[in-house]
């Protein structure tokens, strides 16, 4: 049938209509918040490259996570700062270290009122910055770099962290963290694996967010913005190594590969819109070039609508609100 006797405009003529033939639906719970805690740091400090993002203290953490659960997000993911920077990032390992302080601080303050991941990758906690230890030739060594990871899955489960994310693109990294934590009797906490993450130039607000250390690439382990089925192959790797939910990294310039992720897999599909996605619609809206409110909900119902169960994202709060407010 086609025009005249078919009008899809009809579907559209109020906003009662548009309500009820909506197929996709966004809510706070979907939301994750990702958040920056400085050690050290005795104000809160706000990330330049990312207008409204702060690197917290411990107690504007503590502040912001209540506010969070408020908000009725979804979940939590923690990413921290060290003071100090080494070789092997002792301090990602360390109990006392600021992720693990962290987490134990936001589990005592919301315990299981939201879900609370932690980052699971050494490059905030190394001098050089890379997301593993390095060989004497200075390449990122693999297998020895998951010594580390199930080193630090224990430290963040003894902390009391719900879900580990997995993020430094090592092979075998979630069957060496399951192993680890069900070694340990922590059989409980969820992996998050960042099954496909790409080598992107969106994360670049992200690495001012952590005082990145990082002065070459991530090349030969993140993955090549070219390839979709290469995303596929990890993520079905992941899921067999014992992943609970899989994440796709960035979302938007990536929705595509969340799409073809969603239908490979019978786990929650995640999908992490980047501080760059953030900081882009930010600086555009800062200048009056865009509305701001509308653009972060198309562009979260758009990650949505591609397929994704849950979404990391800078505006979780501020979207929970806008959210409640309609
Ligand atoms: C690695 C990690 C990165 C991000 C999250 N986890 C950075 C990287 O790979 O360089 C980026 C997140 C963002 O850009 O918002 N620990």
């Amino acid at each position: 049938m086609a025009y005249p006797d078919s009008r899809p405009r009809r579907l559209r003529t109020t906003n009662a209509m548009r309500r009820l033939v909506a197929q996709t639906t966004l809510e706070p719970r979907h939301l994750v918040l990702p958040m920056f805690v400085r050690e050290g740091a005795e104000e809160p400090r706000p990330v330049p490259s990312m207008p409204g993002v702060v690197q917290h203290t411990m107690e504007s953490l503590r502040k912001a996570v209540v506010e969070a659960v408020e908000a009725g997000v979804g979940g939590l993911m923690l990413f921290a700062i060290p003071e100090h920077k080494d070789a092997i990032g002792s301090r990602g390992t360390d109990a006392d270290g600021p992720l693990n302080a962290a987490i134990r601080e936001v589990v005592a303050e919301v315990g299981d009122a939201t879900v609370v991941m932690a980052d699971l990758c050494l490059d905030e906690f190394t001098d050089h910055g890379h997301c593993g230890v390095l060989a004497a030739d200075g390449t990122v060594d693999n297998d020895a770099t998951l010594d580390r990871y199930a080193q630090m899955a224990l430290a963040q489960a003894e902390a009391g962290v719900h879900v580990v994310g997995p993020s430094g693109m090592m092979d075998g990294q979630v069957r060496t963290v399951r192993r680890a934590l069900d070694g340990a009797g922590h059989t409980d906490v969820a992996v998050l694996a960042y099954a496909t993450k790409y080598a992107s130039a969106f994360y670049g607000p992200f690495r001012d967010a952590v005082e990145s250390s990082l002065s070459g690439d991530r090349l030969t382990y993140q993955q090549d913005p070219a390839n979709a089925l290469e995303a596929l192959r990890e993520t079905a790797l992941d899921v067999d190594e014992g992943a609970d939910m899989v994440m796709v990294k960035p979302a938007m310039s990536y929705l595509d590969v969340v799409a073809r992720v969603r239908d490979l897999v019978d786990v929650p599909v995640a999908a992490y819109q980047v501080s760059g996605e953030y900081s882009m619609i930010e600086a555009a809206a800062a200048q009056g070039w865009i509305d701001r409110d509308r653009a972060v909900i198309e562009a979260l119902t758009s990650i949505r609508r591609a397929g994704a169960d849950i979404v990391l994202t800078y505006w979780a709060v501020d979207a929970a609100h806008q959210l409640r407010r309609r």
